[in-house]
């Protein structure tokens, strides 16, 4: 039994929701919030039929970050093959497909935009609900994927290359933001780090790679900053300053530059301003399960330390597989699946926001069964 028949009426006159019923809840769902074009096919939220991604990190590369207007082009000349790819994949047929989940904020407007009319065209077509997915909610619903028996309410740290954000997630759609970063997100601030030191586009991997080839962390003294009665929120850029700072002034004076220590020190900071934040919060929201999440948290020193204060602080810790951390879209699939579970829908007026807060939804994004 599809959706389309799962509305019936009572004979009370009371519109009565089949598809409750159904035994399974396929849902495809689409990512191309910045510069990976990504469909998935996930049943019931959790298990992964189909997972297909094309990265342009490549391209992107040659001009030293995302160019938005090429993303969303490429984005545009792949998203129908990789949806038909996804479904073969899957082993599902188009009208197998109970509803779209698609991410429709944050993220870079023209890029999102693609993925959002294609997820409109392909719900009218098939005649199924259409979803709107937070990309921030996605990268918190990566862990329910990774450990199936993760529940709310948790505290959730999500770094990514556009957020940072410390939330308190107690429900699958109740999110509540602790903190945030008052300026650059983590790994936007890695990103411009790996630059300067000739790194590369994206150069976060690469940086975690040269902070682990032997780098001392205590060579290069690094600001750790604080936000005024706001203990949970997080500053980067000064950061980046420090080490612009730090590299002109060896150019200045013709030294060299210890590129590997600067490296882990940068590293050790980061991980020393998002820490002890995410375990206070933790303590004061009286959470005693961890996640992380976005790609950041792929970051070698960033997954230790939280390791061995989840350990020393006695709370579980959860940290998504590599694969599950930058952006994909079966977790896209797995937060559509919660937030169809609670009722959230959109017509065909739907748009793509480049902002939008975690806990927010878009004004017209009906929260009403169907
Ligand atoms: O979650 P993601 O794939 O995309 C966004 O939603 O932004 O995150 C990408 C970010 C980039 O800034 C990238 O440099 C960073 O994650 N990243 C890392 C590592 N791997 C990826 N940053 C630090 N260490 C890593 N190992």
């Amino acid at each position: 039994m599809c959706l389309r028949s799962a509305y019936a009426i009572d004979n009370a006159g009371i519109e009565v929701l089949l598809y409750m019923r159904k035994e399974d809840l396929i849902i495809l769902s689409i990512e191309t919030s910045c510069d990976e074009t990504a469909v998935a096919v996930t049943r019931n939220g959790r298990e992964i039929l189909a997972d297909e991604l094309i990265s342009q990190v490549d391209l992107h590369a040659l001009y030293g970050g995302v160019v938005p207007e090429l993303a969303s082009r490429n984005h545009a000349a792949h998203i129908g093959r990789l949806a038909e790819l996804a479904m073969t994949n899957a082993g599902i047929r188009r009208n197998d497909i109970d509803a779209i989940a698609v991410t429709y904020a944050p993220g870079l407007i023209g890029a999102l935009l693609v993925g959002v009319n294609f997820a409109k065209g392909l719900a009218l077509a098939l005649d199924v609900p259409l979803v709107p997915v937070h990309h921030i909610r996605g990268h918190i619903a990566a862990n329910y994927i990774a450990y199936p028996e993760l529940e709310p309410p948790f505290l959730c740290c999500i770094v990514s290359g556009g957020n940072s954000v410390i939330a308190d997630i107690r429900d699958y759609t109740d999110i509540r933001i602790i903190g945030r970063s008052r300026d650059d997100a983590a790994g936007e601030c890695f990103d411009k780090v790996a630059r300067i030191l000739g790194l590369g586009y994206p150069g976060g991997a690469a940086l975690d790679k040269l902070a682990q080839s032997g780098g001392d962390e205590m060579r290069y003294s690094l600001p750790r900053p604080h936000i005024e009665g706001r203990p949970y929120d997080m500053s980067f850029s000064g950061l980046k300053t420090a080490i612009i700072n730090i590299v002109h002034n060896a150019e200045q004076r013709s030294e060299d530059l210890d590129k590997a220590s600067l490296a882990a020190s940068f590293a050790a900071a980061v991980s020393e301003i998002l820490v002890p934040r995410v375990m206070a919060a933790a303590v004061e929201c009286d959470r005693s399960k961890i996640a992380i999440a976005g790609g950041v948290a792929a970051n070698t020193r960033i997954r230790a330390d939280f390791l061995s204060a989840a350990q020393s602080g006695e709370r579980m810790l959860y940290i998504p597989p590599l694969r599950l951390c930058g952006d994909n879209a079966a977790m896209i699939g797995c937060q559509g699946y919660y937030e169809f579970l609670a009722g959230v829908r959109a017509d065909m007026s739907l748009n793509a926001y480049a902002t939008m807060d975690v806990g927010d939804s878009a004004p017209f994004v009906s929260s009403a069964i169907r």
